[in-house]
């Protein structure tokens, strides 16, 4: 029996067409042609419904650290969901979810050893903000409830972490926001304010000081937490300058505010180490992960906070007061433990940063074409910012870059066999983010499929 539970063969692209609700997704544009319809995996490789191969150069959305394909992954969620498929973090506890929490406790930085799990990267930001305000409210501050993010980062999509989103453009339907969000600069050092252009240190300097200016303007008791990513993914990685991040802790502990980090990308080896924050030395107070916890065999979000901010959680008749049914799911934790086992045995961080420098140097060769303005991240996660004048730096126009990236590129690098993102919710740019496995010649892969496109590109302008 077919999927439509008839005898007739389900056509998978009728029934996506006429059932399926894709996320940030244009439905409009798939009435002319094909769903992408990705079916099966293998390492960094997925194949279409034809059979036709892609190599995965975003790791999904930034989640496949380990590859696809992984039978002793997939065996561990089987053996878990015979042996306890599920039961809830409401006031139990399960094994996996233990030994995972103590697992992450012994990885993370610092005195960060207090595991709250969640199903997604969404949650985790919630959840972060919600301890925040709870602790606030505990600690005899209950007017702390701001967060402070930057100008175009993504931190997730349900209404609290909408709010703490930078992406003005994807807010207006569901206006009005949760009150508190404030934006701050962010760190893209190309597109740098003219006084701090030509000097990274002072630009870095300049927008970690922003912060401070941004907690006395609000006013000091007013701000819970600031919320960063190590690398900034939306608008196309922003690496943080040096000292940038060692400023921000100072400003923080000034002013009593909050330091998350949320990881849900930079997490998990994506910069060559467990956690971003350990690649920038710095010491957040909370860390925010998803994604590539479990490399995506199955979903789990959670965040990890410092004893001294989950104390007060612990007497008397106090609780954090918030939950979701699925979080630290049994099977989503076997996953994470058998993941993070892969991590270990093939020395996925060793891979990255002895491979990381080669990566760059490989997408720095595309610096030969013109519409190539700046590559810029680290580890295996990199942005490539597409321009119409190397010189001057001038961007596209929207409608420009509507044509470029919709109407041209986001098509053309799928159907040249890579899968990657063609993103203008910032500058126009394309990102990268491979698996953790990849090589030189899945390197040389990337660089050549670029190159044929954007040169193309460059002419059809
Ligand atoms: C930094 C960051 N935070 C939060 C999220 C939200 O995660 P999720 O899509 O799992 O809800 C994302 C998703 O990409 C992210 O990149």
């Amino acid at each position: 029996m077919s999927a439509n539970g008839s005898d007739h063969p389900t056509n998978l692209q009728e029934s996506a067409k006429r059932h399926m609700w894709l996320h940030f997704s244009r439905m409009s544009s798939y009435a002319g042609h094909d769903m992408p319809l990705i079916v099966r995996g293998e390492g960094p490789y997925v194949f279409d419904e034809k059979g036709k191969r892609y190599l995965d150069g975003l790791a999904g959305l930034f989640v496949s650290q380990i590859g696809h394909g992984r039978t002793e992954v997939a065996e561990a969620a089987a053996r878990q969901a015979a042996e306890l498929a599920y039961f809830p973090l409401w006031s139990y506890a399960h094994p996996r979810a233990i030994e995972l929490a103590e697992r992450l406790a012994g990885m993370a930085p610092g005195d960060l050893n207090r595991v709250f799990f969640t199903t997604s990267g969404s949650e985790a930001v919630e959840s972060a903000w919600k301890m925040a305000k709870q602790y606030f409210k505990l600690t005899g501050e209950p007017t702390r409830y701001k967060v402070l993010s930057r100008d175009i980062a993504y931190h997730g999509t349900s209404m609290g972490a909408l709010a703490i989103t930078g992406l003005a453009a994807i807010k207006p339907p569901f206006e009005p926001m949760a009150p508190g969000g404030v934006r701050v600069p962010n760190t893209n050092f190309y597109r740098a304010p003219s006084f701090v252009a030509d000097d990274l240190n002072a630009f870095g300097i300049w927008a970690a000081d922003e912060i401070e200016r941004a907690i006395l303007r609000e006013g000091p008791d007013s701000v819970a937490a600031v919320f960063l990513e190590p690398c900034q993914n939306s608008g196309g990685c922003f690496p943080p300058p040096p000292g940038y991040f060692q400023r921000v802790r100072e400003i923080c502990d000034r002013y009593g505010v909050l330091l998350v980090s949320d990881e849900v990308i930079c997490a998990f080896g994506r910069l060559g180490y467990y956690f971003g924050s350990q690649r920038y030395g710095y010491q957040p107070d909370i860390i925010t992960f998803a994604k590539g916890v479990t490399s995506g065999y199955a979903p789990l979000g959670g965040m990890i906070a410092s004893d001294r901010l989950a104390e007060p959680f612990l007497h008397g008749e106090t609780s954090f007061l918030h939950g979701v049914t699925f979080a630290g799911h049994p099977v989503s934790c076997a996953v994470a433990m058998a993941n993070l086992d892969v991590f270990e045995k093939e020395d996925l961080l060793g891979n990255v940063r002895s491979n990381e420098a080669a990566f760059r140097a490989t997408l720095e060769q595309l610096y030969d074409l013109p519409i190539v303005g700046d590559v810029r991240g680290d580890g295996y996660f990199y942005g490539i910012e597409l321009v119409k004048d190397k010189a001057t730096r001038e961007t596209f126009s929207d409608d420009e870059s509507e044509r470029l990236l919709r109407g041209y590129l986001s098509h053309a690098l799928f159907d040249a066999g890579l899968i990657c993102r063609a993103d203008d919710r910032g500058d126009p740019v394309i990102q990268l983010s491979p698996p953790l496995t990849c090589t030189q010649e899945h390197f040389t892969e990337i660089e050549q499929i670029l190159r044929g496109v954007l040169t193309e590109a460059w002419s059809r302008l």
